[in-house]
């Protein structure tokens, strides 16, 4: 049976198909050159040695050790430190960068640990709730929540001291809205907010009105 749309137009010889396919080309083509355009020549990037699928060994320095694995590139930082060196106080909530319950200080900065490979942190210093713990000496911050009952479950916990933790290295004058600022990217879902408030203002040597 004929297709329509190879019937031929005006006398010119061109039928609708070959004419959009044409057109497609063109398009497609006019897409590429500006793609192409815009993108650096392979010579001027910078070259990564590929690595994977299988495992691959990585050193990662976690509170002053150099803790040494193989992972898949594929794996996340939160994963290499919680299912293969048995780092767990980073907690797996939202696994999507959105709770702030594996936050982790890389380079003494917080940042969400289920959002980075572990291969990326190599090198790095990473600090984790663990380093707030010294054999039975808690450090300010952890003692501080736990004066004033701030946690119900707990997972979100080690998450929020870390990155209270960060802001008071950063400026350990921080004002309470200072550090208020510094946990806008950390949740909790039991919704201890009020006693959290009571702890931050006996760090910040503040009573609350
Ligand atoms: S588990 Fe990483 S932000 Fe929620
Ligand atoms: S104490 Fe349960 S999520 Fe914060």
């Amino acid at each position: 049976m004929n297709d329509p749309s190879e019937v031929q137009d005006n006398g010119q010889g061109i039928s609708r198909r070959r004419f959009l396919q044409g057109s497609g080309v063109a398009a497609a083509a006019t897409a590429l050159t500006g793609e192409i355009a815009s993108v650096p020549a392979a010579q001027d990037e910078p070259r990564v040695p590929a690595m994977g699928p299988g495992a691959v060994k990585i050193m990662l320095n976690v509170n002053g050790r150099k803790m040494g694995t193989a992972v898949e590139p594929r794996v996340t930082l939160l994963d290499a430190l919680r299912n293969y060196l048995d780092v767990t106080g980073c907690k797996r909530v939202c696994d999507r960068g959105t709770c702030g319950a594996c936050t982790v200080l890389l380079d003494g900065k917080p940042i969400y640990a289920c959002t980075m490979l572990a291969l990326e942190a190599q090198d790095r210093p990473i600090r984790t709730a663990e380093s707030l713990v010294q054999g039975e000496k808690l450090d300010a911050v952890p003692a501080a929540f736990a004066r004033f009952d701030a946690q119900q479950c707990g997972f979100c916990t080690p998450g929020f001291v870390v990155a209270m933790k960060a802001v008071l290295e950063a400026n350990p004058k921080a004002s309470p809205s200072d550090i208020e600022k510094g946990l806008a990217g950390n949740i909790c879902r039991c919704g201890t907010y009020e006693q959290m408030r009571d702890a931050i203002y006996s760090l910040c040597n503040q009573k609350r009105s």
